[in-house]
């Protein structure tokens, strides 16, 4: 069974919050689980994380977007997969879409062109569940911090085009996103997800 479960949206989100609670009802509640982090979670991926991050690094956007999608297919190999076929449930911090987002809504990579890589170096996984936290640019600002990685780096008009970009691609197939507010409180969030996420289960 497809067991995975992805976590989107623009840097200070709240993503991280919230799957660090979403860890802890796993947990109580004893579901064999794994987190992992894109780009990260191997050797590999980990190395390409440094890369992609390095506000010294200068790397052109279609290296750029590569780079993300190299890192993706290790992950997928390595990770998602083999713990998939274990039954666990996996969380993954962003995914495929981000690389649509970020890359194609943001960077004006063609989308199409991503899509198709998406599905190469995924070996055409698809999440059950894509959660998309939803919050305006001013206040992910706000809590980005002020040591800022070369992706947080990015300018408004860049980040505001993600956010389009997350909204249009949860429009596309609203079976598959949950949008929920990241202005809500953190107890409030959880509750929607796991709620959500029991229902997308026992279907
Ligand atoms: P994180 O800060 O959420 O761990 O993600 C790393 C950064 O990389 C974040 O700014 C989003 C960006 N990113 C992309 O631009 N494209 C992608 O495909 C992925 C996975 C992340």
């Amino acid at each position: 069974m497809n067991n995975l479960i992805v976590f989107e949206g623009i840097d200070g989100s709240g993503k991280s919050t919230q799957i660090r609670l979403l860890e802890s009802k796993l947990l109580e509640k004893k579901i064999p689980y794994s987190v992992y982090r894109e780009p990260g979670g191997n050797y590999l991926s980990e190395k390409i994380r440094d890369i992609l991050l390095d506000k010294n690094m200068d790397i052109c956007n279609e290296a750029e977007t590569m780079l993300f999608l190299a890192a993706r297919a290790q992950l997928t190999n390595e990770n998602i997969y083999p713990d998939l076929n274990e039954n666990k449930l996996v969380v993954c911090d962003r995914f495929c879409d981000s690389t649509l987002a970020y890359q194609g809504y943001g960077k004006k990579i063609d989308k199409e062109i991503i899509k198709k890589c998406n599905l190469f170096v995924t070996r055409n996984l698809n999440p059950l569940m894509t959660i998309i936290i939803d919050i305006d640019y001013e206040n992910s600002l706000l809590r980005m911090g002020k040591n800022k990685d070369r992706m947080e780096n990015n300018s408004k008009v860049f980040f505001e085009d993600v956010i389009v970009g997350y909204k249009e691609l949860a429009l596309q197939s609203p079976d598959r996103y949950f949008v929920v507010d990241g202005m809500l409180s953190e107890e409030e969030i959880h509750d929607l997800i796991w709620k959500k996420i029991n229902i997308k289960r026992s279907i």
